[in-house]
């Protein structure tokens, strides 16, 4: 606890050497600790502060992804952290429960950063879902899983020259969750909660169980959907997140994986890819406890769709650019004005994945090519996977934190594409 009621909660960005298998250990990035950090945890209406130490002998930062929260305290390309330096952003967190998360962001070198081990999950917390009885005993019922690709070379080391994927990045052949490779989960209770990141620089999942059972999808990027969905399969692309409920038989095992993707053009169609990865194992212990429940009710839709528009902007992603410009850090984009609501339209000309990521704010997707989108595009979202050829018209409101001066970022979250340009910012006047 520090000083004016504020958590602080202190980060210290580090290398270091994990041991993912027998052999050498890996060498990694990793925030109080060697590889990945701690799941931070904070309150709807809570004042909290940070302290992030860069340990590093590099340039890096700390970017709240998916949080409302100024300008100036975004941990994008414009607050890097110096070597041996402190950054102290503080914030009053507003916005409905979700899980979120941290990940370095200084322009260019984005995506060597998480590659290497920076990132964490960051879950908002409020009463209206503590009342709901979900799964929600961290680590017994209610589980984060970080999923991650990585490429090892022959000494145990990640490869980070290796374009598996082309222009898409580092594509790696095994599956990390949590920094665990080959990993097992003990089941203990019938339902459980996963929250699911594609904290990976450019692969697409496609989960989905091995006996093709059906889950529960209750919540996306920006909190709970109004009702669950059940479904088999569920697509995340690279920052994305989901809820999902999943029931167990006791003393069954069952394997989460990622299943072949039925997009041309993205990772499942590269040739030299195996797309389908077992990501996780599920042993359920010979007696399940069963004292939570799924309810009928989650929370509240997204409704923007009733409202004036101020502003309609369009938004295409091609060749490492948006609207035909690469980033620039000296160039603002546009503004925006406090307290209106906007729509963007963003579509993909590329044959290759794109998704499209809005700091600041969460949208509401209203129409996909026209039709209303499908259960997993109907909650709060961030981040957006954008098929190619398809027009994504996307909702949001403006609501706070006015800053002539420093900008947010909207960008593509295959970060080798971010690192390359795909990218532009933008001011709430
Ligand atoms: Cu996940 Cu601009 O970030
Ligand atoms: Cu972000
Ligand atoms: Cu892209």
């Amino acid at each position: 606890r520090g000083g004016s009621g504020s958590r602080v909660f202190r980060l210290g960005i580090q290398s270091g050497e994990t041991r993912f298998k027998d052999g050498p250990a890996t060498r990694t990035w990793g925030v109080n600790g060697t590889y990945l950090g701690p799941t931070v945890r904070v309150r709807r209406g809570e004042q909290v502060a940070f302290a992030v130490h860069n340990g590093l002998s590099e340039e890096t930062s700390l970017h709240w992804h998916g949080m409302h929260l100024p300008a100036a305290m975004d941990g994008g390309p414009h607050q890097p952290v110096a070597p041996n330096g402190t950054w102290a952003p503080r914030w009053t967190v507003d916005q409905p429960a979700a899980t979120l998360w941290y990940h370095p962001h200084v322009h260019g070198s984005t995506g060597t950063h998480m590659y290497r081990g920076l990132a964490g999950l960051l879950i908002v917390d409020d009463e209206e879902t503590d009342a709901l009885n979900l799964p929600s005993e961290y680590g017994v019922d209610d589980v984060p899983m970080i999923v991650q690709d990585r490429a090892f070379d022959g000494d145990n080391q990640f490869e980070e020259r290796v374009p598996l994927g082309g222009s898409l990045g580092v594509i790696g052949d095994e599956i990390l969750v949590n920094g665990t490779l080959g990993p097992y989960f003990d089941v203990t209770t019938r339902l459980v909660r996963l929250r699911l990141l594609n904290g990976s620089n450019a692969r697409l999942y496609h989960f989905g169980f091995s006996d093709d059972r059906k889950f529960s999808l209750v919540a996306t990027d920006g909190g709970l959907l109004a009702e669950p969905w059940q479904t088999e399969r569920l697509y995340l692309s690279p920052g994305e997140r989901a809820e999902i409920v999943v029931a167990f038989e006791p003393g069954e095992r069952v394997e989460l994986r990622s299943h072949p993707s039925e997009y041309g053009g993205t990772l499942g169609r590269l040739d030299g890819f195996d797309d389908r990865l077992d990501i996780c194992q599920f042993r359920a212990a010979a007696t399940l406890s069963d004292d939570t429940e799924l309810p009928a009710v989650l929370g509240t839709a997204p409704a923007l769709q009733g409202e004036t528009v101020a502003e309609e902007r369009s938004f295409v992603l091609a060749s490492d650019q948006i609207n035909g410009k690469s980033m620039a850090m000296d160039r603002i984009d546009f503004g925006v004005h406090e307290g209106t609501v906007e729509v963007w339209e963003v579509s993909n000309d590329n044959g290759f994945l794109h998704n499209f990521h809005v700091h600041d704010v969460q949208f509401q997707v209203l129409t996909v090519d026209g039709e209303r989108p499908q259960p997993p595009l109907r909650g709060w979202k961030d981040t957006v996977m954008l098929v190619q050829g398809k027009r994504y018209r996307l909702a949001m409101r403006f609501r706070d934190h006015t800053d002539p001066n420093v900008p947010y970022m909207y960008h593509c979250h295959l970060l080798q594409h971010e690192d390359d340009g795909m990218m532009g910012q933008f001011v709430v006047l």
